[in-house]
């Protein structure tokens, strides 16, 4: 039996750990800090809304595909699915012609056209990006959840949140579990250099996500 340090690290494990820090930059992002600090208004937070819905049609709408993979496969679950939950937030935020005038940020648009070449050409890279919005949005996103209705006012778990609001999972915390176990598995079907590979994607998609919200700031300066 191989010794403790010699058993490797749960792929899992390696991804949070790689990812702390850069975690850690995005909660306390400018934007993010200005938004849950009640310090922004209800029309930045229908900007960020709009600004994910490209980057989640870009996670799945190659769902179908993906689903065959050998390493991306067993991640394709339709409980996750976020689009059409943006869709009705956006209707709620926006209106009914909510993709009038709707454009992406120019760090929307590379986080999105990232995603879609890693679902096209590596899906094991696409995989770092599936676990660092899923489980994010199933983690902290409950919290932005709670914030964004008590700030402005939307129903609890209704219309504008429904994108933090997993219908078909019951048990979030079951989930997740079971998410790192999938995880488990994905990294030990990778040889350690795909797997190094695929630990600095996920950081690259925390910075892809850290350009969104300083492209976000920017557009809501400082009042005087
Ligand atoms: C203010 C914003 C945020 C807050 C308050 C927050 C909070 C949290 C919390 C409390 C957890 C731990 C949950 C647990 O251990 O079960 C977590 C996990 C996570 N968050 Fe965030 N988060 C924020 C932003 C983000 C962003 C922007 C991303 C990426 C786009 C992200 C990605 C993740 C991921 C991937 C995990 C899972 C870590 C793991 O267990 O492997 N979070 N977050």
């Amino acid at each position: 039996m191989p010794a403790p340090e010699q058993q490797p690290v749960p792929f899992s494990a390696a991804l949070r750990t790689a990812s702390s820090e850069e975690h850690r930059a995005a909660e306390q992002s400018s934007f993010m800090s200005r938004l849950l600090g009640g310090h922004l208004g209800v029309d930045a937070y229908a900007d960020l809304t709009g600004q994910l819905w490209y980057v989640y049609r870009a996670l799945e709408s190659r769902a179908e595909e993906l689903a065959g993979h050998r390493v991306a496969g067993p991640f394709v679950d339709r409980a996750l699915l976020r689009t059409a939950a943006l869709e009705r937030d956006l209707a709620h935020l926006r209106g009914p012609g909510w993709r009038d005038g709707l454009t992406p940020l120019p760090a929307t648009a590379a986080y999105a056209a990232r995603v879609e070449e890693l679902a096209e050409r590596w899906p094991a890279g696409y995989l770092a990006h599936h676990y660092t919005r899923y489980l994010g949005d199933l983690s902290g996103g409950q919290i932005i959840r709670g914030i964004a209705e008590r700030t402005w006012g939307f129903a609890r778990k209704g219309d504008g949140v429904r994108f933090y609001v997993f219908e078909e999972i019951d048990n979030p915390a079951a989930f997740k579990r079971e998410y790192r176990a999938r995880l488990d598995a994905a990294g030990l079907a990778l040889d350690e250099v795909e797997r190094r590979r695929v630990v600095e994607e996920c950081k690259r998609a925390f910075v892809l996500n850290g350009a969104v919200f300083r492209d976000l700031d920017a557009r809501y300066p400082l009042s005087a």
